[in-house]
């Protein structure tokens, strides 16, 4: 078996930090310690480096059927651009198309994924028709180890469903033990903004952000709360955006109750003043729409109160030709951003490097948060024997700049464009390989695994 050693990094996890060396055996972990006395075939010199579990992200959109196209990245191009990125698992949406059945969805996505994907990658199932046969599936998903079961409180007519199907479905997946997620925005509300402002010709980018208001967010999220809370089943809010959504998480838990939060690192560092009237505010299209200056500081207070479990992306790209689409009709400009990349090192400098969050805090909301909500702790998240070797190294001096002349993901804009940041992803280790090191992809399509998971271990 191959060996290879790790030496002398500060190694962080969620809960301890140290100089030491860390022992690989084919695929995991053998070893930890200081001055490991073991040769290895292989030798990493990590001094001044930091040494952390690999990323995961989850919530990414690869390959995505979507207002009319298609998400540019596929498993190849994403999951690669997610290694360059420090990001070794990532948790894609498989989704149901109403009036057909979970199985056909998911056999569509595995024909994408399968011996295509770059690093590892699990699903979690958007039902979006939830009814008597959808309801039999549940278990076999479980079964397939596809344990998170998504929902969407808004797009109607496409993707959304109604809450006596929320509680259906929430019912099914608390029998076996899995975990109902809410894209918690209120669909109905946010349709009649749109129609409001399309009647009135205001047709800009500013008009998909002003059909989206705070209490879109706020009030779906305390319905799903509400409901989960009267089923018993754990919940999970993806890509909450605001204060009035993260009260509503808050009141919640004075009842006991626990629901994780996701955030995603463009609702930490970007704002609403991107969208104005020119089309350029087409790049960060997306729902729920970046915020304000208070709910990016509601968001980091969230995190260091362990109100906020996780930093995703919604990572869900576009081309600008695709983007154009909605030229003339924000409704029409298919909504997402690309990001899966630069997550890690984004949070890295804005957070660890500003002094916001600890690096423990770091690893937790980046990796180990994510395996332990998600079912797949301690195999993935964190630095252990027996774990995957899925390490990251980070030069935390290292400046660079963001652009897409450089980034990996099958997109032709940045959202983030000259942004500086301090803090360099140089190797990374996806189950015991170098994947990436000095810029280079040193694995090869299909070399990624689907990861199966099991219940919630938080
Ligand atoms: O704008 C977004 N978020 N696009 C992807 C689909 C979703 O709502 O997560
Ligand atoms: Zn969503
Ligand atoms: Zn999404």
């Amino acid at each position: 078996m191959a060996t290879l050693l790790v030496k002398n990094g500060r190694v962080i996890t969620a809960d301890s930090d140290g100089v030491c060396d860390i022992l690989v055996e084919g695929e995991t972990i053998a070893a930890i310690g200081k001055n490991l006395p073991m040769q290895a075939d292989e030798t990493i010199d990590a001094t001044g480096k930091l040494v952390m579990p690999g990323g995961i992200d989850p919530h990414v959109h690869l390959d995505m059927p979507f207002m009319g196209t298609f998400s540019s990245d596929t498993h190849e191009t994403g999951t690669r651009a997610a290694l360059h990125g420090g990001t070794t698992t990532v948790i894609d949406f498989v989704l149901q198309k109403q009036g057909h059945s979970l199985r056909e969805a998911l056999t569509e996505w595995q024909g994408r994924a399968t011996g295509t994907a770059v690093g590892d990658y699990s699903f979690h199932m958007a039902v979006t028709d939830f009814n008597p046969s959808t309801k039999e599936e549940i278990k076999d998903m479980v079964a397939e180890g596809i344990t998170s079961f998504k929902t969407f409180m808004a797009y109607k007519g496409a993707l959304m469903i109604d809450d006596a199907q929320m509680v259906g479905l929430m019912q099914e997946v608390k029998k076996h033990g899995g975990l109902v997620t809410a894209h918690a925005t209120n669909g109905d509300l946010i349709d009649t903004l749109i129609a409001q402002h399309r009647a009135a010709g205001q047709l800009t980018p500013r008009y998909h952000y002003l059909s989206q208001p705070e209490v879109t967010e706020a009030e779906a999220s305390g319905r799903f709360c509400d409901i989960a809370n009267y089923t018993g089943v754990n919940a999970y809010i993806v890509h909450l955006t605001c204060e009035g959504a993260l009260n509503q998480v808050r009141r919640a838990t004075e009842r006991n109750q626990r629901v994780f939060v996701e955030t995603c690192i463009q609702y930490l560092l970007l704002d609403a003043s991107v969208y104005q009237d020119e089309f350029e505010g087409a790049k960060w299209v997306m729902s729920p729409p970046l915020r304000e200056k208070k709910d990016q500081q509601t968001l980091w207070a969230g995190i260091n109160q362990g109100l906020v479990q996780v930093v995703g992306t919604d990572h869900c790209p576009f081309m600008w030709e695709q983007k154009l689409m909605g030229k003339d009709d924000f409704s029409r400009i298919p909504n997402g951003h690309p990001a899966i990349e630069h997550r890690m090192e984004l949070l890295f400098s804005e957070g660890v490097m500003k002094g916001r969050i600890s690096p423990q805090k770091f690893v937790e909301v980046t990796s180990t948060n994510a395996a332990k909500i998600f079912g797949m702790f301690p195999r993935k998240g964190t630095i252990s024997i027996g774990a995957d070797a899925d390490l990251v190294l980070i030069d935390p001096k290292k400046k660079h700049v963001i652009s897409a002349a450089t980034h990996h993901m099958n997109v032709d804009y940045s959202a983030y464009e000259g942004h500086e940041l301090t803090g360099k992803i140089t190797t990374v280790l996806l189950r015991g390989q170098v994947a990436v090191d000095a810029g280079e992809t040193k694995v090869a399509r299909g070399y990624g695994q689907f990861i199966r998971r099991g219940p919630v271990k938080f």
